[in-house]
C-alpha cells in the first residue's frame, strides 16, 4: 500500500470480515471502496455557477467492504445507521424528492424511506444515476459502510463520498469501467436529481480527481481540472489540516438555505446578463464577464449584489491562490483562505453564530495559516491549515475556547473528534 494513515490495516481487516460474516465469502474476496471526504480551501459557492474551486481530500472518510452478491439482491449495513437495506439492483430507482418551491425538498414516500432510517437512499441514488444513463445492473452487492469517526453532515462532503463509495462498488461489482469524469456526472444525479439539492459538482471532483499532496483545481463550467504539484517545501509537510466541529449537524438536503442560495446567485445572473444585454444564455454567474458585472452591478437588489459579490471575489480569491500554493506560500494562501470565510459570512450569509465563533477561535490558534466554514457552512465544521509544529497546541487551544463560548454544543462532541489534525489524502479507489 501507499503509506498513507488512513485507512489502516486495522481498519481494512475490520470491515472485510464483516462482509465475510455477513455473506459467507473469505475474507480474501472482500473487496473495499476507500472514499476519502475533501476539503475546499478557496472556492466555496461557486461551484453550482461555473466558477473555478480547489479542493483536496484528507485522510479520512468513506470505507465500503462488499462482495458482488451473486444475484441481483443488494444487502447493506452501516458502522453507524441502524437498520439493514435491502433492495435490488433490477428495482428501477425514481427521484425521491419532490421540490414544491425553489428552497423546500420533501420526501416523496415517508414510510419507506424513513425505515431505512434515510442512509440507504444514497445506494438507491447511485442505482437510479446509473440506470438513467443506461446502465441496467445484474449484480448486487453485500456490504458494509462506515465513515471516519463522527464526521458524517459536517461539510466535508460526507454525502458525495457515500455516493461515490456506492457507485464505485456497483460498478465494480458489474465489471463496469467507467471514467472519473462519468462518476463525477454519475454523481451530479444522485445529488440534483435523485435527492434534490442543487448544488454544484466541487465535492465529487475533489473525492475522484485529487492525488496526494496535490491542490484539485476544477472549472465547473468547462470541466476541466488541474492538479497542481506542491512545491519542496510541502513535500516535507509543513502544515496540517485542522477540522473543529461545532456540533451542530444537518443534512444539506434537510436545510432550505442552501438551495435558497443557488436560486439568489441564478437571479443575481439573470439582472446581469439583462442589463448587459447578453442573450440567451443560462443565467449562471460564470454566463456574466467580470467586466458586465462591474459595469451593471449597481441594477442588482442588495442581498443579490452581496451574493454576486461572493462570486467575483472568490473567483479572484482561487486564481490568486492556485499561484500561492503553487509557489509554496502558505501564508499568502491561508490569508485567501481566511477571506473567502469572511466573504462567506458577510456576502454569502451562509454562517451561524456557533460557526462564525469557531472561525473566529481558530483564527487566533498558534501557526493558523487561515481558516474558513468547510463546505456549505450551515453547520459542521471549520477547516484551518496550521503550521505542522503547532497543530497540536492549536487543536487544544481551538477545543477550549470553543468549550467556553458553547458550552452545550461543545459538550455534545465526543472530546476526541471536537478539533482533529489531519493530513491530505489521495482519491477514491477500490481496494
Ligand atoms: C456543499 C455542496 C458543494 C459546494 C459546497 C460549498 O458541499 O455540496 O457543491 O457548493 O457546499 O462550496
Amino acid at each position: 500500500m501507499s503509506g498513507f494513515s488512513w485507512p489502516s490495516e486495522g481498519e481494512l481487516d475490520e470491515i472485510k470480515k464483516m462482509v465475510a460474516e455477513m455473506s459467507g465469502s473469505d475474507i480474501e474476496e472482500v473487496r473495499v471502496v476507500v472514499s476519502p471526504y475533501r476539503i475546499c480551501p478557496l472556492g466555496a459557492h461557486i461551484d453550482h455557477q461555473g466558477g473555478t474551486v480547489s479542493a483536496m481530500t484528507i485522510n479520512k472518510g468513506i470505507l465500503l467492504g462488499f462482495v458482488p452478491s451473486g444475484d441481483s439482491q443488494v444487502l447493506l449495513r452501516s458502522g453507524q445507521f441502524k437498520g439493514d437495506v435491502r433492495l435490488r439492483v433490477d428495482e428501477i430507482q425514481l427521484p425521491k424528492h419532490v421540490v414544491k418551491s425553489n428552497d423546500k425538498i420533501q420526501s416523496n414516500d415517508s414510510s419507506e424511506l424513513q425505515e431505512e432510517s434515510n442512509w440507504g437512499i444514497y445506494a438507491r441514488g447511485a442505482l437510479y444515476a446509473l440506470q438513467s444513463r443506461g446502465n441496467y445492473l445484474r449484480q448486487g452487492i453485500t456490504g458494509f459502510v462506515c465513515g471516519s469517526g463522527g464526521l458524517d453532515s459536517s461539510g466535508l462532503s460526507s454525502s458525495a463520498a457515500v455516493g461515490v463509495a456506492y457507485l464505485l462498488a456497483f460498478e465494480s461489482a458489474n465489471d463496469l469501467t467507467v471514467s472519473p469524469s462519468e462518476n463525477i456526472e454519475y454523481d451530479r444525479l444522485i445529488e440534483n436529481e435523485y435527492l434534490g439539492l442543487k448544488n454544484g459538482i466541487l465535492d465529487q471532483s475533489a473525492i475522484l480527481l485529487s492525488r496526494y499532496g496535490c491542490l484539485t483545481c476544477m472549472n465547473c463550467k468547462t470541466k476541466e481540472h488541474k492538479l497542481i504539484h506542491p512545491p519542496k517545501l510541502q513535500k516535507n509537510h509543513p502544515f496540517k489540516i485542522l477540522l473543529a466541529c461545532s456540533g451542530l449537524k444537518q443534512a444539506l438536503t434537510s436545510n432550505p438555505g442552501y438551495n435558497r442560495r443557488v436560486a439568489e446567485c441564478q437571479e443575481a445572473a439573470r439582472v446581469l446578463l439583462h442589463a448587459s444585454e447578453s442573450g440567451a444564455v443560462e443565467p449562471i454567474l460564470s454566463n456574466v464577464e467580470p467586466e458586465a458585472y462591474e459595469a451593471n452591478k449597481c441594477e442588482l437588489e442588495s442581498n443579490l449584489a452581496r451574493r454576486a459579490e461572493h462570486y467575483f471575489s472568490e473567483n479572484m480569491r482561487v486564481i490568486e491562490g492556485l499561484e500561492a500554493w503553487a509557489s509554496g506560500n502558505l501564508e499568502v494562501f491561508g490569508k485567501l483562505i481566511t477571506a473567502s470565510g469572511l466573504s462567506s459570512i458577510q456576502n454569502y450569509e451562509c454562517g451561524c453564530e456557533p460557526l462564525i465563533q469557531l472561525y473566529e477561535v481558530l483564527l487566533k490558534a498558534p501557526g493558523v495559516y487561515g481558516a474558513r466554514f468547510s463546505g456549505a457552512g450551515f453547520r459542521g465544521c471549520c477547516v484551518a491549515f496550521v503550521d505542522a509544529d503547532c497543530a497540536e497546541e492549536a487543536a487544544s487551544f481551538v477545543k477550549n475556547e470553543y468549550y467556553k463560548l458553547q458550552p452545550k454544543l461543545a459538550s455534545q462532541i465526543c472530546q476526541e473528534n471536537a478539533v482533529l489534525i489531519c493530513d491530505a489524502g489521495d482519491c477514491a479507489r477500490v481496494m
